[in-house]
């Protein structure tokens, strides 16, 4: 067995386009006053009519090899969390595999909706521990445009598209992922879904016309739990690791909404300056969300070497996630 895992490298992928809240208050009722009071977004990406997921997977998946400093043929798995893969299967994972051509390693994508990257680590995490794998190769990357009802602007100013990934690599005890939690439960499924397109209800003119490949959300519901969770499993992750939350460096939460940041901070009693936010470029990403915004924060310096991190999410399902992670050094920014 060996001793633990690490992140030693990341990276991230940004479609072009992007959609102000000033544009989108033009085709739905909505204002961009009411979107950032409420939300904290202020623009998001749209991926090109061309692009699919598999497309940002590989994106991101390309640069945090090449930060890691790692070739294709190293990587041992494969894993890509996703709520909109390019079809329901091959999955995504074999897809980038093809084309970064790595070995013909395991590839699986992992469906816990928002929580799905984190999922992912720790799915990742195990491999790595239990001597499976040695490089692990993690995505988070979601088309979110594709299945948004652009007429409702109670879910339409929420979302956008992006792709991150990590790379996981040995480390020693202490270093690198301390602690995971995952949570589920079932009986917040209907809070937020997507009614049709699977075995229950294959896609008909009926679903479509009924708009049952969209996003369906009941906002207040989503909200309420979405506090509860981001904190209790923040909690949990760091009691599992024998830390609290005066230990904390920082905090990758999942980007949903800037409320939802703000109030599980004041209820974890962790200061707001130590979460970090981008949620006002890119909008909620699901399960791109955390590696694009950890992406960003080591970009910036808020993640150093020795730091103490909590990644934390929560997502539908309902599903939720957490993992502290000391972070190890290594990891080699773009020059
Ligand atoms: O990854 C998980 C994904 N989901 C989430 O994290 C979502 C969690 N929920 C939320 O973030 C919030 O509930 C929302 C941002 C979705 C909504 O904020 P809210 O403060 O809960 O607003 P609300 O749903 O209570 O709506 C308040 C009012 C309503 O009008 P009335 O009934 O009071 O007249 C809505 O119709 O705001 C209206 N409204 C809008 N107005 C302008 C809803 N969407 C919009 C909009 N622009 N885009």
């Amino acid at each position: 067995m060996r001793q633990g895992s690490t992140i030693v490298g990341l990276g991230r992928y940004l479609p072009g386009r992007i959609l102000t809240n000033a544009e989108l208050a033009r085709t739905v009722d909505t204002t961009d006053e009411w979107i950032r009071s409420r939300t904290g977004v202020e623009e998001r990406r749209i991926a090109a009519p061309e692009e699919a997921s598999s497309d940002l997977a590989y994106g991101a998946a390309r640069e945090a090899l090449e930060t890691a400093g790692i070739g294709p043929a190293e990587i041992d798995l494969i894993i890509v969390g996703t709520t909109t893969p390019d079809m329901v299967f091959p999955n995504v994972a074999c897809l980038i595999q093809k084309r970064l051509g790595t070995r013909t390693v395991g590839c699986l994508d992992v469906s816990a909706a928002c929580s799905s990257f984190v999922y992912g680590l720790s799915v990742a995490h195990g491999a790595i521990v239990s001597g499976q794998a040695e490089t692990v190769l993690v995505v988070g990357a979601e088309t979110l445009s594709r299945i948004t009802n652009w007429r409702d602007r109670a879910t339409c100013v929420l979302f956008g598209d992006c792709g991150g990934a990590a790379v996981l690599r040995p480390a020693r005890k202490g270093d690198g992922f301390l602690s995971f939690t995952l949570g589920g439960d079932g009986q917040g499924g209907d809070a937020l879904q997507m009614k049709a397109g699977g075995s229950r209800r294959p896609a008909s003119y009926e679903t479509i016309e009924r708009g049952e490949h969209y996003i369906a959300m009941n906002g207040s519901e989503v909200y309420q739990f979405a506090v509860r969770a981001l904190c209790d499993a923040a909690a949990q992750a760091l009691r599992e690791a024998d830390l609290g939350p005066a230990d904390v460096d920082f905090v990758i939460p999942h980007q949903a909404n800037i409320r939802i940041i703000e109030s599980a901070a004041r209820r974890l009693k962790i200061p707001m300056e130590k979460f970090f936010v981008n949620v006002q470029r890119y909008g909620n990403t699901s399960a791109a969300s955390i590696p694009v915004a950890l992406y960003e924060a080591a970009a910036a310096g808020c993640v150093r070497d020795g730091g103490l991190g909590v990644l934390v999410t929560f997502g539908a399902g309902y599903t939720w996630a957490a993992c502290t992670i000391r972070w190890g050094g290594g990891i080699r920014r773009r020059a």
